[in-house]
C-alpha cells in the first residue's frame, strides 16, 4: 500500500479579484518559507476565466517538500538542509536518498540503500548489445534518454509500482544503471573495450573506473578528483520545479512510468537553454582561447542581442546561484591538487568579472549559474565536452524520482495547462477545386 501523501500550503488570507463583469475571493496560500501564493484552482470554474503565465514565470504548477530555494537571496537547500552544508557532509548516495524519502539515511538505511546500488549498476546484457546499433558519433544524451526507456523493457516489474519498497526498487535501478549507461556510451564513442562495475567500489570511484579504466591499466582516481566528482553530483541533485523536472513531474501525471518521466526528462535537459548550456560555456570559452573572438567583442554582441553569454542568467536566482560559488572553489582545488592550469577558468573568470559590472547585466540580475564554472571542472576531472550534460542527468536523477514519487504518493492530476486560442474563428471548408 502507498501512504497517500500530497504537500499542499496552508491558507492565510484572501485575495480580492476583481474582473471584467464580476468580483471573485481567491485563498492566499503561503509555503513552509512564507512564500505566498494566490490558488486560483477554482477560478475558472467560478468566472469562467482562466490566468495567462507564458512559460509558466509565475506559475505554481505544485506545493512541495523537496526543495527550496530563495532566488533573491541565492539560498539552496534540499530537505531543508543548506546546500552547503550537503555538500561539505554528505556522500551522493546519503543525498539522493535525503532528496527521494525525505530524511536522512540512517546507517542500516545508507548500508541498505547502498548496496542496492551495487547490486544493480550491471545492464542486462541484451541491454548491452543496443549500445551497437548507435552510430559511434551519436550524441550521448539521444543515447541516454533511449538506453532508459530500454531499461524498463527488461525489468517489467519496475514499470507498475506498487508500494515504497517497490519506488526504492527502481530508484535505485536508474540511480545506478544510468552511471553504466553512461560509461558504456564513453567507451562506445572511444572505440574502448567496456569495463563492467565494480562491487567494492563506491559510486563515484565506480563511474570514474568504468569511464577510464583500459584493459592494461587500472584506473585509481586521487582523492581530490572523486571528491570533485562527488561535488559536482550533489550540486546537480535537485532543483525544484526546473524544465526537465517540470517534464518529469507532467510525464509521470498520465500514469507514465518512472523510466518513460526520467527518459523524458533527459530530453528536456538536453536543450542549451537548461543543461545543455554547460557544452556551450565551453565552447564559447575555448572560442575566446583559440583567438576567434575577444571578450570585448563578445560581451557587444550579447549586449547587441546576437547571442547569449552561456552558463549566465537564471528564471529564479536574482542575485547569486549559490552552487556556482562552491563549483569555482572546488575547480581551483582540482586543478591545484593536479598541479595543472587551465586558460579556460582565466577567461571565464575575466568574463564574469566584467559582465558582473556592465550595466546590461546589472539592470538584468544575470549572473554566472551552476554550468558557467561546472565544464571546467569536468575538463579537469577528465570528461569530455560531449558528456557534460550527461553527467549533469546523472546528478539531477534524485531530483526527478523525487519529483515523480512525491506526485505519485500524492495521486496527482494529470496535468493540462490551458491556453487563450488566438487562431481562426469557425469557417467552413472550400473544396478542393475552388482553392
Ligand atoms: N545572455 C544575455 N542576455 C540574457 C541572458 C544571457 N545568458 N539570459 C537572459 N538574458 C536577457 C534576456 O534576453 C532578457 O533581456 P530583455 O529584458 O532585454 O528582453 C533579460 O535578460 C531577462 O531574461 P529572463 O526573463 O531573466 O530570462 P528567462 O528567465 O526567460 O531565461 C535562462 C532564463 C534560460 C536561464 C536565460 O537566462 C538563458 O538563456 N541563459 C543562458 C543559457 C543558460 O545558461 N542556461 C542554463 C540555465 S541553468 C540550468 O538550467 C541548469
Amino acid at each position: 500500500m502507498v501512504e497517500r501523501h500530497k504537500p499542499e500550503a496552508k491558507r492565510v488570507g484572501t485575495a480580492r479579484i476583481e474582473l471584467i463583469d464580476k468580483r471573485v475571493e481567491l485563498p492566499i496560500v503561503e509555503g513552509s518559507e512564507h512564500e505566498l501564493g494566490i490558488d486560483i484552482r477554482k477560478l475558472r470554474k467560478e468566472t469562467g476565466y482562466i490566468t495567462l503565465d507564458d512559460a509558466y514565470t509565475n506559475t505554481g504548477s505544485c506545493s512541495s517538500d523537496i526543495t527550496f530555494i530563495d532566488g533573491e537571496q541565492g539560498i539552496l537547500q534540499y530537505r531543508g538542509y543548506p546546500i552547503e552544508a550537503v555538500a561539505e557532509q554528505l556522500t551522493f548516495p546519503e543525498t539522493a536518498w535525503l532528496i527521494i524519502q525525505g530524511e536522512l539515511p540512517t546507517r542500516d538505511e545508507l548500508r541498505g540503500f547502498s548496496k542496492m546500488l551495487t547490486n544493480k549498476a550491471l545492464l542486462h546484457e541484451g541491454l548491452r548489445h543496443h549500445f551497437e546499433g548507435f552510430p559511434p558519433d551519436a550524441p550521448p544524451m539521444a543515447v541516454l534518454s533511449a538506453l532508459i526507456n530500454s531499461v524498463s523493457c527488461y525489468h517489467p516489474e519496475l514499470l507498475e509500482i506498487g508500494d515504497e519498497h517497490h519506488m526504492l526498487d527502481a530508484a535505485a535501478s536508474l540511480i545506478s544503471k544510468v552511471r553504466t549507461i553512461a560509461a558504456f556510451s564513453y567507451k562506445k564513442f572511444h572505440g574502448e573495450p567496456i569495463v563492467y562495475p565494480d562491487p567494492s567500489r563506491n559510486y563515484c570511484n565506480n563511474f570514474l573506473h568504468m569511464m577510464f579504466t583500459l584493459p592494461f591499466s587500472s584506473y585509481e582516481p586521487i582523492p581530490e578528483v572523486e571528491r570533485a566528482m562527488r561535488l559536482f553530483l550533489i550540486l546537480h541533485a535537485d532543483h525544484e520545479q526546473n524544465c526537465s523536472t517540470a517534464t518529469a513531474r507532467m510525464v509521470g501525471s498520465s500514469g507514465a512510468n518512472l523510466f518513460a518521466a526520467v527518459a523524458a526528462a533527459v530530453s528536456a535537459l538536453w536543450g542549451p537553454l537548461h543543461g545543455g548550456a554547460n557544452m556551450r560555456v565551453i565552447q564559447l570559452l575555448q572560442k575566446i582561447h583559440n583567438g576567434e573572438e575577444s571578450i570585448d567583442s563578445l560581451v557587444t554582441r550579447v549586449k547587441n542581442k546576437e547571442t547569449l553569454l552561456w552558463g549566465f542568467g537564471h528564471r529564479v536566482y536574482k542575485n547569486f546561484d549559490p552552487r556556482t560559488k562552491l563549483l569555482k572553489k572546488s575547480c581551483d582545488d582540482v586543478l591545484r591538487t593536479l598541479n595543472k592550469q587551465d586558460p579556460l577558468l582565466d577567461i571565464a573568470r575575466q568574463l564574469e568579472e566584467i559582465a558582473v559590472n556592465d550595466e546590461y547585466f546589472l539592470e538584468r540580475k544575470l549572473y554566472p549559474n551552476v554550468d558557467f564554472y561546472s565544464g571546467i571542472l569536468l575538463r579537469a576531472i577528465g570528461i569530455p565536452l560531449n558528456m557534460y550534460t550527461v553527467m549533469f542527468a546523472i546528478g539531477r536523477m534524485p531530483g526527478w524520482i523525487a519529483n515523480w514519487a512525491e506526485s505519485w504518493r500524492g495521486g496527482s492530476r494529470i496535468y493540462r495547462p490551458r491556453q487563450i486560442y488566438t487562431g481562426q474563428k469557425q469557417r467552413s471548408i472550400l473544396p478542393l477545386a475552388q482553392r
